[in-house]
């Protein structure tokens, strides 16, 4: 990868995500400074030629690389695994490019039935306009998943966890039914953040973040990226490039500096999270919680096998159904009510109402959503005041 001081790029995960940088300039600055730049000036008219012709490495626009994009997508690489990357404006523009580098008229996807709203309309509103059709199959139903691979499918999709569901699924087994049929496997990652889960580790070839959510961890700046196998991440780089959905150098500055407290920030919002999920576990008010390493998640042992931590997302199911839920999240007192999650805030979201409001009742139900469910987004305040705030709402239900 251009640009980045290799001595820089060794050790541990927090020291990859702390000491991987670009080169430092002239002015030898300690912290990396933005580029805001759209271009780039070459030598002479031959280094354009060969820079275009792709035979020397550099930087020829910004919708096609910048030193601050650079530096963000080579630590999110060592971070997960990954040979090669992409950084797009939003989470949704890094699954548009993986579907729009992948998928032509005829072709076929297998996708977890939970997937993000936005993601489930791609594939219903868009891509099935383009010819392409899709399969759902549950996440909580691995061994449904062969026989719904067809001839001409070209990916399999999966969210895991899933939101809001917080619904798991082995990736290894799904690494080896990719590899026995030959297709991608391409892994949304955003709740568990390469610090909690390396998909392309346990067999995925293509491993998909929204930015906006921990990795920025503070809800200041949107972003999306896409990692995997240097093959394909050609393929999507070929597809991005020309459609334009790149990540802007002021985010990916924001991004990159982020990361560097990233694994810090996850230990304490998974620590919170499991401290607030077995607080609401024996709640009376309280029909379901559903958090991975809660052990009555029903993918517990999965969820314990590829997951470092049980991430900071926790689902829940309120008796009182949607009156219920209203009553709880109209009572909470620091919680924002708010459609992001993955904040140093806690957050309080009605998914029926907002993010999954495009499903039908039927669809919702099908992937866990009731009109009772509220994510919670354990943020990083002091956990006595996040659940003496959880506590006080739930008994004005
Ligand atoms: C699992 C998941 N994937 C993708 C997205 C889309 O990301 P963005 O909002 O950055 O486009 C989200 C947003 O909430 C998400 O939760």
């Amino acid at each position: 990868m251009k640009h980045i001081d290799k001595n820089s790029a060794k050790g541990n995960f927090e020291t990859l995500a702390i000491r991987t940088q670009i080169e430092r300039s002239a002015q030898k600055e300690h912290s990396v400074p933005l580029y805001l730049t759209s271009s780039y000036k070459f030598d002479d008219a031959e280094e354009m030629r060969a820079l275009f012709a792709n035979e020397k490495e550099g930087n020829v626009y910004s919708r096609y690389s910048n030193p601050n994009t650079s530096e963000f997508i080579e630590k999110m690489c060592l971070l997960e695994g990954a040979e090669d990357g992409f950084a797009t404006a939003t989470g949704m523009a890094a699954i548009f490019s993986v579907f729009g580098a992948f998928l032509k008229a005829g072709d076929h996807v297998l996708s977890s039935r939970s997937v993000f709203g936005s993601t489930h309309q791609l594939l219903t509103n868009v891509f099935d306009k383009w010819g392409v059709t899709y399969t759902y199959a549950d996440l909580d139903k691995p061994s449904e998943w062969e026989a719904k691979i067809q001839s001409n499918t070209k990916l399999i999709f999966v969210e895991t966890p899933s939101n809001p569901g917080i619904d798991i699924i082995d990736l290894a087994l799904l690494g080896d039914l990719a590899e026995k049929h030959k297709v991608i496997l391409a892994v949304d990652n955003c709740f568990a953040t390469p610090y909690l889960q390396r998909p392309i580790d346990l067999g995925a070839h293509l491993s998909i973040h929204s930015a906006t959510k921990y990795i920025d961890g503070q809800g200041r700046v949107l972003g999306g990226i896409v990692m995997g196998y240097k093959n394909l991440i050609d393929e999507v780089v070929g597809f991005a490039r020309h459609s334009g959905p790149a990540m802007s150098p002021f985010n990916a500055w924001v991004l990159s500096k982020s990361l560097e407290t990233l694994a810090i920030r996850m230990e304490r919002h998974c620590e919170n999270a499991l401290k607030v999920a077995t607080f609401l576990a024996s709640h009376p008010k309280i029909k379901l919680v559903k958090y991975p390493f809660l052990p009555s998640h029903p993918q517990y042992e999965i969820a314990r096998k590829q997951m470092r931590m049980g991430g900071g997302v926790i689902t829940i199911v309120i008796k009182d159904g949607i009156a219920g839920a209203r009553k709880f999240m109209d009572a909470l007192n620091m919680f924002s009510i708010s459609a992001n999650l993955a904040d140093t805030r806690s957050i309080a979201t009605h998914p029926a109402t907002s993010t999954h409001a495009k499903l039908t009742e039927e669809q919702r139900l099908e992937v866990g959503i009731e009109q009772g469910s509220v994510r919670l987004s354990i943020g990083l305040e002091h956990i006595d005041d996040i659940i003496a705030d959880i506590a006080q709402a739930l008994d004005k239900i």
